[in-house]
């Protein structure tokens, strides 16, 4: 079984988010996760998957006018939320300063992060991934209390490999995925003593779902574009039940 997580980022306008509601309203599965556009979270909380945010404020309320807060997302009953994903690291300037501390705010509202990490096509060409992604991880991590880090699911997502990337469609090979994924857990369990779920993402599709099904050592998928239907979401999840 493999944990199934859908970033819808801004892409589906309202009519587009309530079809989709519908078309997976009978999905009901403890190995997935949908995170749609913040403004819809309440719209998909009738689904009978979890819904998680795809981004948090830094602090916890007060003036931050457009930021939505850990406390305002556990209200409304959300438990997941991805943090630190490279498009916001990429056009919101978000540093691993910021980012540690949006998994401090979720982690004290009980609100699991999905950290996302990942090299850029430089790094990988450099040969530079593992170290970069390592190092995305201990900084991201550096403020948090060590006996919380346990709580994180860790999103590798090279980011040369998402869609819309420099190279659509090129995703690593499986040999690939697994040593970061491996240099991922090992570096956890080595400085912090604890195990977390490592799941990859970028371009992860129906064509390619039964390939990268094959490497154990990953425990799931953060899925952009394959997440905005209802019927090809709906099949990744029962192909990865
Ligand atoms: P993609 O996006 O599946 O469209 O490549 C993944 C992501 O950015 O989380």
């Amino acid at each position: 079984m493999k944990l199934v997580i859908g970033n819808q980022k801004a892409y589906l306008g309202y009519g587009a988010a309530s079809s989709f509601v519908e078309g997976l309203s009978t999905v009901d599965s403890s190995n997935a996760i949908i995170c749609p556009s913040n403004i819809y979270l309440e719209l998909y909380k009738d689904l009978k998957i979890p819904v998680g945010g795809q981004d948090v404020c830094a602090d916890n309320e007060g003036k931050r006018t457009g930021e939505i807060t850990a406390v305002q997302l556990k209200e409304l009953g959300i438990n997941y939320c991805i943090v630190g994903h490279s498009e916001r690291r990429e056009y919101q300037n978000e540093t691993s300063v910021t980012i540690g501390k949006k998994i401090n705010q979720l982690l004290g509202q009980d609100i699991v992060p999905i950290l996302c990490i990942g090299e850029s096509f430089e790094d990988k060409e450099a040969g530079k991934g593992a170290d970069v992604v390592i190092n995305q991880l201990k900084e991201a991590l550096e403020n948090v209390e060590k006996d919380q880090i346990g709580k994180i699911i860790v999103a590798y997502e090279p980011v040369w490999a998402i869609s819309n990337g420099i190279r659509p469609n090129v995703i690593p090979s499986n040999t690939e995925i697994k040593d970061i994924v491996c240099s991922i857990k090992n570096f956890l369990l080595d400085s912090y003593g604890t195990t977390v779920k490592v799941i990859y993402g970028g371009s992860v599709n129906l064509n390619n779902l039964d390939e990268l099904n094959k490497i154990d050592e990953n425990d799931g998928y953060l899925i952009g574009g394959a997440s905005l239907k209802a019927e090809e979401f709906k099949k990744i999840i029962e192909i990865c039940a």
